[in-house]
């Protein structure tokens, strides 16, 4: 059904209706697009626009359309160019003429960005949970891994001695960042257009107010011109998401690393690996590939909506009908990637003693000689310098500086006196390193216990959120 055609002498060329047509993809918003609708007729109520009785019919036909929808009773046809001329076919089928009515004040610009935003509250509320879910299980491998002594890399070169359960938990930190880039998201954009109309305003609904709190967004626009044109939502949504994409992405990198022969790091479970159709011998980390593979569709979807964006004239323009298929793309398959990553986390095993075996090699504790000196006064250019010698010797000598005897490092300088010796171990690096954001065993203890108090004050707000919008829904 189309929603124009009054001042057309003929209907669209085929290639149009093709081209124009976009309920394959804006279905997803027709449970929206009812509460929307249901919360519209209640405003033309108020203004006196539809008497009590065809508002009342109008709500309820709007119901049980709705009920329709979600059961599949009710669905789009080859005739219907949108969700919202499909939504309006199905109400003019139950009451006539009275089907039309609903939608006096207001245009399918103000309404497309209402079902949007609450398409994207759902659905970015369902990604929040399954970050929190993964950001859980996470600090919950860190934790069992808080006595695992790991090298730790910079370049891909061993660097420090650190806990393994500092190296896992540092993804719980980037995961967290991305709760709350989400949660902002919602602050800014609970932004009701109802009331905005084609680009003008509406002369038939007085009060959008009531309309938006029915709505549960968190205020009105003040510019219906911006609030129909704006897309900004849409672009800082797909940015979080592309972000959470490039952490998984990052996430995905080091478990095929550490799943190699030559690191054997991590045991994957078989239930979170997948084989090869030719070589029977083979077990591959698939889904670590696929969450750094996926990275590329985010971004890209980033970009289409940004370059969509990019000088476009305002209010609306059919461009903006490109807002959608990018971010339905991005939600679904994180909604897809999300739980199988959180799933190879849980199940996989940390070969801690393959880990541990090699915490000291490649001159990792050359850094605790710099320190020793510095700590006994000498500024740490020097000190640098000095362990650095030490390091050429032990290299001439064919082992790691800290198997250097004490008559060798006070051949390297007379500082290095058999006190150092102590401190040359992972166990002793990595218990020094207690800055508050540091790997040792009692500022990892820290860290953690507040990523858990966090993780458990965001799901709690997730969880309130989720409540309060299914409440909405169903009202
Ligand atoms: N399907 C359209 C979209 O997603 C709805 C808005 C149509 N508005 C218009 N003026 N043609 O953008």
């Amino acid at each position: 059904m189309a929603l124009w055609g009054g001042r057309f002498a003929t209907g669209p060329d085929e290639s149009v209706a093709k081209l124009s047509r976009s309920v394959h993809f804006d279905w997803r918003l027709a449970p929206y697009d009812v509460r929307v609708n249901i919360a519209h007729v209640a405003g033309l109520k108020r203004a006196g626009i539809l008497n009590e009785s065809d508002a009342a019919s109008i709500t309820h036909a709007l119901k049980e359309l709705g009920e329709e929808i979600t059961t599949g009773v009710f669905t789009y046809n080859d005739t219907d160019e949108d969700v919202h001329s499909a939504i309006e076919r199905g109400l003019s089928a139950k009451l006539g003429p009275l089907g039309g009515a609903f939608r006096a004040g207001r245009s399918r610009n103000d309404l497309v960005v209402a079902d949007f935003k609450l398409y994207l509250i759902d659905h970015l509320l369902q990604i929040s949970q399954e970050v929190a879910e993964l950001i859980v299980v996470i600090n919950t491998k860190a934790k069992s891994e808080i006595e695992t002594l790991a090298p730790g890399f910079t370049h891909l070169q061993h660097a420090q001695p650190i806990l393994f359960g500092h190296e896992l938990a540092k993804h719980s930190h980037a995961l967290l960042r991305d709760l709350d880039r989400l949660k902002d998201w919602q602050t800014r954009n609970s932004i009701s257009p109802i009331g905005a109309g084609a680009l003008a305003g509406s002369a038939l609904v007085p009060n959008p107010e009531i309309t938006a709190a029915e709505l549960a967004f968190g205020g009105v626009a003040r510019n219906s011109i911006d609030v129909v044109s704006d897309r900004d939502f849409v672009a800082e949504a797909l940015f979080d998401l592309a972000m959470i994409g490039v952490h998984l992405s990052r996430i995905g990198e080091e478990f095929t690393i550490w799943n190699t022969q030559e690191f054997s790091w991590v045991t994957l479970d078989d239930a979170f690996s997948t084989g090869s159709s030719i070589m029977p011998q083979k077990k591959n980390p698939d889904i670590a590939e696929l969450a750094r593979g996926k990275a590329g569709r985010f971004i890209g979807n980033l970009t289409a909506m940004m370059t969509t964006l990019k000088g476009l004239a305002f209010a609306y323009n059919r461009d903006l009908q490109e807002d959608k298929e990018p971010i339905f793309d991005s939600i679904e398959q994180l909604l897809v990637l999300l739980p199988a990553v959180r799933g190879m986390i849980a199940t996989a095993t940390f070969n801690r003693d393959r880990i541990g075996s090699q915490v000291s090699t490649g001159h990792a504790l050359a850094t605790e000689i710099a320190d020793f000196l510095v700590l006994g006064g000498t500024p740490f250019a020097a000190a640098h310098e000095i362990s650095g010698k030490a390091v050429a010797l032990a290299q001439t000598l064919g082992v790691d500086v800290h198997e250097l005897s004490d008559e060798q490092l006070l051949q390297v300088h007379p500082g290095l006196t058999s006190d150092l010796r102590a401190k040359l171990s992972a166990r002793a690096a990595v218990e020094s390193r207690v800055s508050i954001s540091g790997t040792s065993t009692k500022s990892v203890s820290a860290q953690l216990a507040g990523l858990e108090e966090k993780i458990r004050t965001y799901s709690s707000f997730i969880e309130g959120e989720q409540k309060r919008f299914s409440g909405m829904m169903s009202a």
